[in-house]
């Protein structure tokens, strides 16, 4: 068993979430994640607010632990995050403001609800106003991660962070698929992981089973920070790459970015198709450098306890033979 003060926190039995993913909506996944012990997060980005209240109701019937849900900051509509706000969460997670927004009235507002609150950060900097803000858990997500990452790598910005806002507790992010990653994360003062790409190779992830399969395919070499897949969904984020596979539609566009928007409706139409068919040369597919630790398509609560079995295995009786 793999216990941290995170754990308590946050009312969870082992340090293990899934980062929301406004992409992929299953509230089966976030149950699934929470029941097995681990915190789901709903990511509620592009969900309306009855979206969100029958999301947030499907998940209080597969499990009555706790689950998170998960906004972007800059793109955050008043009728969504107050819709979320009634619903009592317990807990809010929050990623991605301008860099100019105020983060603290939605802290404020996160915990007058009731909930915990996350903040997920890629840098120091980001991470301190977090912090000074009132957040009650940060996360320190690097860039092998899957979607919208920084430009640091999670060996060198979890440490970091760890420092910088101590005593608040830490999760890492971006890279991590298995128990060695945990147990690297707890090494290096984390109390725990977030994990994304992982979970998008699971039974309750929502992706069609093609896209699951590149995942499984792929060595981890073929991802690559690109803005291609915003500007063909019409979004500007407030300075962030997204990391997402090298295919064919990356590969057509990458260095001809003016040429995708100047043809963004027609390319975006070939997405949405290609995403209905399963075709993965031709929509974009987010995930992260750890896709070449994924070697299968589990339940979503089978993967968290397979990580906190080898964690625990490695930090019990891997590690301790090196103590003399
Ligand atoms: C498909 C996809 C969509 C994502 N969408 C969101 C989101 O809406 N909100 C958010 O806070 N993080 C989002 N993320 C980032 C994850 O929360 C997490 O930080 C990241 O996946 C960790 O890296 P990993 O993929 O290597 O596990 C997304 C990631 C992926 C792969």
């Amino acid at each position: 068993m793999i216990r941290t003060p995170v754990c308590d926190l946050l009312e969870i039995e082992l340090p293990i979430a899934l980062g929301g993913m406004g992409s992929v909506y299953s509230p089966d996944l976030v149950a699934a994640v929470s029941q097995a012990g681990g915190l789901g997060a709903m990511g509620c980005h592009n969900l309306s607010p009855e979206q969100i209240r029958a999301g947030t109701a499907a998940i209080r019937a597969g499990t009555d632990k706790p689950f998170a849900l998960n906004f972007l900051v800059f793109d955050a509509k008043e009728e969504c995050f107050a819709a979320a706000l009634a619903l009592r969460p317990p807990v809010m997670a929050f990623a991605w403001p301008r860099p100019d927004q105020d983060i603290q009235s939605f802290i404020d507002r996160a915990h007058a609800a009731g909930a915990k609150v996350t903040f997920m950060a890629g840098g120091v900097p980001e991470a301190l106003k977090g912090a000074e803000a009132g957040a009650d858990v940060i996360i320190a997500q690097g860039t092998e991660g899957g979607g919208h990452v920084g430009w640091q790598a999670t060996m060198a910005l979890v440490p970091m962070v760890v420092d910088a806002v101590a005593p608040l507790p830490v999760l890492a992010a971006g890279g991590i698929a298995d128990g060695r990653g945990l147990a690297a994360a707890l090494s290096l003062g984390a109390d725990g992981v977030l994990l994304g790409t992982r979970f998008l190779a699971s039974r309750e992830s929502p992706l069609h089973p093609n896209f699951k399969q590149a995942i499984v395919d792929s060595d981890g070499h073929d991802t690559f920070l690109t803005e291609i897949p915003d500007i063909a969904q019409g979004k500007v984020w407030p300075g962030a790459m997204s990391r997402a596979k090298r295919n064919r539609f990356i590969e057509r566009w990458a260095g001809r970015e003016w040429a995708l928007r100047q043809r963004r409706a027609e390319a975006f139409a070939g997405v949405l198709a290609a995403r209905k068919s399963g075709d993965t040369e031709e929509a974009p597919l987010s995930m992260g450098q750890d896709a070449g630790l994924i070697h299968d398509i589990p339940p979503a609560g089978e993967i968290v306890e397979r990580i906190a079995r080898q964690a625990h295995e490695i930090l019990t009786q891997r590690l301790p033979r090196f103590v003399k």
